[in-house]
């Protein structure tokens, strides 16, 4: 049974444009895989890495203690949900130019050193293989896209390709609406066309 795990990291529920992409992404891929198996955590409420997270992280498992496994226990969790994924669905709003921190919060539970990437003193290998991944971004302003007028300000795309890319997921589609600030029909047309093109790219 294929597994999908759904991450929401916008603060809102009622009117996010990037929900509501990622909910039809969801359903097209429910209409491609009807076992589909979804997982899904609203990523607002995660609580951030701590000092003993970090030791944890960095601890040999032989002398890991009881303090440090607690430290580490919503970490083991948040791999294991990531690893048991075949489908990776971000839903994902800019923020400040950026990711919003919740995104951030669950990025610092799950990039663990012989967990989810390795380093032999020279070469880093990604561990997280053998899942695709989509991503919905939501922008308030426009001109985003590579080559264009605000590409230099885009710190989600470049910077989540990148990441999940460093963590062995290579195979990543992302689906944006622009000019979420100037709603209206702008708006609707961006989220027509980002609709379409997960329709492409998941056929029924
Ligand atoms: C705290 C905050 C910061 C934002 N910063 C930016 C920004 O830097 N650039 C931008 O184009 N839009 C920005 N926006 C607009 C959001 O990207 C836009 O409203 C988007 O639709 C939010 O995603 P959602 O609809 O899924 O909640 C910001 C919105 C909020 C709430």
């Amino acid at each position: 049974m294929p597994v999908l795990l759904r991450l929401d990291a916008s603060a809102r529920q009622e009117g996010s444009v990037s929900r509501q992409l990622g909910d039809h992404l969801e359903n097209r891929l429910r209409l491609a895989k009807p076992d589909l198996r979804i997982l899904r955590r609203d990523l607002a409420s995660l609580p951030h890495i701590t000092e003993a997270t970090i030791a944890g992280y960095y601890t040999p498992t032989d002398q890991m203690t009881d303090a440090l496994r607690t430290a580490t226990a919503l970490s083991d969790e948040l791999i294991g949900e990531l690893r048991s994924a075949d489908y990776l669905l971000l839903t994902v709003p800019m923020y400040n130019f950026s990711i919003p921190s919740a995104l951030k919060a669950w990025i610092d539970q799950i990039v663990r050193i012989g967990h989810t990437f390795r380093y032999d003193g020279q070469t880093f290998d990604g561990l997280v293989t053998g899942k695709q991944v989509f991503v919905t971004c939501a922008y308030g302003a426009a001109g985003y896209g590579p080559g264009q007028g605000f590409s230099a300000a885009n710190f989600v795309e470049p910077y989540l390709r990148f990441l999940l890319t460093f963590l062995g997921m290579a195979d990543t589609h992302f689906f944006n609406a622009e000019m979420a600030a100037t709603g209206g029909d702008a708006l609707a047309s961006q989220i027509e066309a980002a609709k379409a093109a997960i329709d492409t790219a998941l056929p029924a």
